[in-house]
């Protein structure tokens, strides 16, 4: 399934769907038509609990080069005689080129001057601090070093995400189901928790690896994750067909992988908060936890501070980077109100206690935390049909004119899930494909213009542009 036409250097999410006007992956909205039509019935499998991430398994990692033979995952087109597409390699290589060459960007220039204003001893390339995120990076005795088969140098590669496959090599291609490859050690990517989690592992962070604000102040690029946008991006070398749910394996829609892609994120905030390793920053609260415009903005001009009704802050405090609660609460407004009302009322007073000391922040996050854990399964269950679409448009675009997106990073996350929400209409046949071409070339290239640039952001202007989109899907 070629379905990937778009330039995905620079920031993809932004780039290649706003300012260059790029199409969807259009072939991938009739296939979605196909393959959500038919399976969207099936009883979703029961979730077990967390799997152990690839990075950390009992398996020995046996490198890319295990992979790529030609009747295996290196067929140089797509194959329709196996259950599966049979050129993942040859996708990653040429597509996922992000990941591909996530290894190769320590050596550069860049990375050198964030090792060295840390004060590293080691070069990035030989820093587990950096080779954490940027290659597939198991301890030493978990590589396959017989001819030389791991090779860090490979950067993101297969069993970064897929897992170690010393026990799934070699029985897994000869009719194993899906839970007998988990069993082996494959990592259940298909379903959603478990593949927000392995993501956000690396795109926001966990107990033992972390993007923290001296790695920003040092030169890092800030983190900017939306589960549904990235895992399209990455991009797609999987067919969710009829097989693949024979198989076991999980087939959900992009909302429904946005939702739950914006729980796990709210709740690894939430861990990092609780976690006394990445909480603090000497006397101050880690700070990448909080807005980064709430402190970078220039000083010299009057500013056009705006309240934001739901923290209940005044001007001159902090704020909380609340952008995931904001978009799991919206998800909660159709899926389950009163659990969308709590999280209201919750996120308001964490915001009070992150930022003026009023009340128990830990606690708080430990009480939302176990909200989110008991949530989880009814979005896991959500039937996200017409109804369900346009709930959430609305909700979004409501809570935008409301002024809760006038934070750069509530605005960029709404902007990206109303990209895929619009994208959804079409598969859902709420819009045509004419009416769909032009609300990307016109509404939400618009939007997705105003938060190309987190350094230019303008709230005024987005909120704008979110009225434009609103105008444009009323009654639709
Ligand atoms: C917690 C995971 C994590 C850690 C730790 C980490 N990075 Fe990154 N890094 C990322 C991710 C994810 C991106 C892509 C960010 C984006 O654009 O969304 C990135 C991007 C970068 C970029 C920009 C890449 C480009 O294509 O322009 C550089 C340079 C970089 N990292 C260097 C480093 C160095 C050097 C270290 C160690 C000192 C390090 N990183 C540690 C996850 C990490
Ligand atoms: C950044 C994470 C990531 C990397 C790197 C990655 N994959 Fe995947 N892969 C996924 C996700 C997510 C899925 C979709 C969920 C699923 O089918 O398990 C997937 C699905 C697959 C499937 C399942 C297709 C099916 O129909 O069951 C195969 C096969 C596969 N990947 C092979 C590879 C190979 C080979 C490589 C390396 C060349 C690779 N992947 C690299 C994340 C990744
Ligand atoms: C082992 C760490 C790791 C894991 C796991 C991982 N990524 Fe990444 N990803 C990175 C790094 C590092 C970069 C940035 C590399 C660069 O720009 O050079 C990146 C870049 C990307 C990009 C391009 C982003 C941009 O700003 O240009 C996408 C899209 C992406 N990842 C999607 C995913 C998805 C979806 C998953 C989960 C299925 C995932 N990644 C899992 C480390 C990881
Ligand atoms: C509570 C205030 C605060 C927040 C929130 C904050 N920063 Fe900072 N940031 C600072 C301070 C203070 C410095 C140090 C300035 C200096 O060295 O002169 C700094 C320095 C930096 C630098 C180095 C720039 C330079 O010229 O020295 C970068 C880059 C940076 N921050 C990025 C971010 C990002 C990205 C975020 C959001 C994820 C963020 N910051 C959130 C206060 C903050």
């Amino acid at each position: 399934m070629a379905t990937r036409s778009f330039d995905t250097t620079g920031r993809p999410a932004l780039r290649a769907l706003g300012a260059t006007g790029a199409a969807w992956p259009r072939r991938l909205a009739l296939f979605l038509v196909v393959c959500t039509s038919t399976f969207a019935s099936l009883p979703q499998p029961a979730r077990a609990a967390d799997p152990t991430l690839p990075q950390y398994g009992p398996d020995k990692h046996e490198g890319v080069s295990s992979c790529d033979g030609s009747t295996c995952h290196g067929s140089a087109g797509p194959r329709n005689d196996r259950n599966v597409l049979q050129n993942e390699y040859v996708t990653w290589v040429e597509e996922d080129r992000h990941h591909t060459r996530a290894y190769k960007v320590l050596l550069n220039k860049d990375s050198l001057r964030i090792s060295r204003n840390l004060g590293r001893k080691q070069k990035p390339h030989q820093d587990d601090l950096c080779l954490d995120c940027h290659a597939d990076n198991p301890p030493k005795d978990k590589r396959r070093t017989e001819n030389n088969a791991f090779q860090i140098e490979d950067g993101v590669g297969c069993e970064a995400c897929h897992g170690g496959a010393e026990r799934y090599l070699r029985p897994h291609d000869s009719g194993n189901t899906h839970a007998k490859n988990i069993e082996l050690g494959l990592y259940p990517t298909d379903q959603p928790v478990a593949r927000a989690r392995l993501c956000l592992s690396c795109h926001f962070g966990n107990r033992q690896k972390f993007v923290d604000h001296r790695l920003m102040g040092a030169g890092h690029p800030r983190q900017s994750f939306e589960l549904a946008l990235f895992s399209i991006l990455q991009p797609y070398h999987w067919e969710p067909d009829e097989d693949y749910t024979k198989r076991g394996k999980q087939a959900p829609n992009d909302i429904k992988i946005w939702a739950i892609g914006q729980a796990v994120a709210v709740d690894e905030v939430l861990d990092a908060m609780l976690d006394p390793k990445r909480n603090r920053m000497g006397l101050f609260p880690e700070l990448v936890l909080y807005d980064c415009h709430a402190c970078h903005h220039p000083i010299d001009k009057k500013q056009d501070w705006q309240p934001r009704q739901s923290t209940g802050l005044g001007p001159g405090v902090a704020r909380l980077n609340d952008a995931s609660f904001l978009m799991l609460m919206q998800a909660l407004r159709v899926v389950d109100a009163g659990a969308a009302e709590k999280l209201r009322k919750d996120l308001r007073a964490l915001h009070q206690a992150a930022s003026e000391g009023r009340g128990d922040a830990q606690a708080l996050a430990t009480s939302v935390r176990a909200d989110i854990a008991r949530l989880l399964p009814k979005l896991e269950a959500w039937r996200v049909d017409k109804a369900a679409l346009r709930k959430l448009s609305k909700a979004i675009l409501d809570e935008a004119m409301s002024g809760e997106y006038t934070d750069y990073a509530g605005s960029e996350q709404a902007a990206m899930a109303l990209q895929t929400i619009v994208y959804n209409y079409l598969i859902e046949g709420l819009i045509d494909d004419a009416t769909y071409d032009s609300i990307e070339g016109r509404e939400l290239s618009k939007l997705l213009a105003t938060v190309q640039d987190p350094d230019r952001f303008d709230p005024n202007g987005a909120k704008a542009a979110f009225k434009q989109l609103q105008t444009r899907l009323a009654g639709r």
